[in-house]
Parts: structure tokens; C-alpha cells; sequence
């Protein structure tokens, strides 16, 4: 079992580390995927914000701007809860990721402004296809150490991804582009890189049932092991 501190109360219900509590001054976590796993979702959550602040931007009806910026705090969110996360077994942020998926972000916001209407939210919706899983594959990682007090954050975080997801498909599932897209980029309405059935949601102490064959793309393991 990992050697970490432990918080208490609410913020411990929650699995995160109380705010201004003492934290690991170095990475106590023996489980370098699941370091690499933290680093970059931390860095990859304010990557989609960014890209979500230039969509609602580039949108005119006031309910869909609303929907993008309720999504953009989401991620805000889970880029807060993350860090709780690495602060609590002294992972330190990645230099790396962070400028990486600025760069990212940025682009993607900027190009949102460029490409019409559909491309946005099939990327976002496909982007948020495969964040589903990364909270659930973290847990099992956790969960290798011993460590379950996480299970709420992580189940919470991955739920609300694919909400995320749902959301952005219904934007666009019925645009005539749609058939040729997902023939393409392998997402869409009769493909998705998860297992979760909003309808049919497992509780969290069976989270560890989804996303059991998931796998990252080749470029997603070129990037962690920077
Ligand atoms: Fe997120
Ligand atoms: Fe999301």
C-alpha cells in the first residue's frame, strides 16, 4: 500500500485533500502510469476549457453559449479536483503538459472561430469519448496500491465526461456530415471509446467495471512518456 497522509471530514468523503492541508513534499505514489495518468489530466482539463471558452465564443444562440460555458467550468472543476489528487502524494505538475496542451487548448479555441459549426462539437464530443475512461482507468490504477477514498471523485469526474460527450453528440446527430465523420474518426452515434450507459449508470464501488478494454491511441503514449 502506498504511503500517504490522510484527510479528514468532508474533503475526505470526497476523496480530496483539504485545502491548505500539508502535502507529500515528494511523489509518494509507486505507480508511475497513474502519476503520468494525474499530470496530464490535469493539464488536458485547462486545455479543454480553453478549447471550450473559443466554442462558446464562436456561438451565437445564447443556450448553446450557456451549455459550452457550464462545460468549460466543468472541466475547471475536475483540473481542481485532479490537483487535490497530485498534491496529496507530492506529483509534481508536468512542465511538459502543461505548455504542450496550452498550445493545445489555445488552437483549439482559436480554430473554433474558423471551422464552422459541426466540426467543433464532434471534436469536443469525440475528445470527451475518451476522457470517460481515463477516470476509470486511474481508479484501477489507485486501486492497485491499495487506494479506494478516491472511487467518489474519480466515478463523479468520469460521469460527468460522458454527459459531456452525450451532449455534444446531440448537438449534431442530425447533420448530414455525421455519417462521413464517424466512418472516419471511429465516434458518433453508433461509436463511442466507452462503456458507460448514462440509462444503466454502474454504482461507484462497481466503477471498475467499465472501460475494461479501454486503450489510449499511440500518440497518447508517445505523450506520457515525456
Ligand atoms: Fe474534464
Ligand atoms: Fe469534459
Amino acid at each position: 500500500m502506498a504511503n500517504v497522509a490522510h484527510a479528514t471530514g468532508a474533503t475526505q468523503a470526497a476523496g480530496l485533500a483539504e485545502p491548505g492541508a500539508k502535502t507529500a513534499t515528494r511523489c509518494s505514489l509507486d505507480h508511475p502510469a497513474l502519476v503520468r495518468l494525474l499530470q496530464r489530466a490535469y493539464s488536458a482539463e485547462r486545455a479543454a476549457s480553453f478549447a471550450y471558452i473559443g466554442h462558446a465564443a464562436s456561438l451565437r444562440d445564447p443556450q448553446a453559449k450557456s451549455a459550452v460555458k457550464q462545460i468549460e467550468d466543468d472541466e475547471w472543476a475536475h483540473r481542481r479536483h485532479v490537483l487535490a489528487i497530485m498534491r496529496r502524494y507530492g506529483v509534481p505538475v508536468s512542465r511538459w503538459f502543461e505548455g504542450y496542451y496550452y498550445v493545445v487548448g489555445k488552437l483549439i479555441g482559436v480554430s473554433c472561430h474558423v471551422i464552422g459549426r459541426f466540426m467543433p462539437y464532434f471534436f469536443a464530443g469525440k475528445l470527451e469519448s475518451g476522457n470517460v475512461c481515463e477516470y476509470f482507468v486511474m481508479m484501477r490504477h489507485f486501486h492497485t496500491l491499495g487506494i479506494t477514498e478516491h472511487d467518489a471523485v474519480l466515478h463523479e469526474m468520469g460521469i460527468k465526461e460522458k454527459e459531456h460527450e452525450v451532449y455534444f453528440l446531440a448537438q449534431i446527430e442530425n447533420c448530414r456530415w455525421l455519417p462521413w465523420f464517424e466512418r472516419v474518426f471511429a465516434w458518433g452515434k453508433n461509436a463511442s471509446r466507452n462503456d458507460v450507459d448514462l440509462a444503466r449508470k454502474h454504482a461507484v464501488e462497481d466503477s471498475h467495471l467499465y472501460c475494461a478494454n479501454y486503450h489510449r491511441s499511440p500518440s497518447d503514449d508517445d505523450l506520457a512518456n515525456r
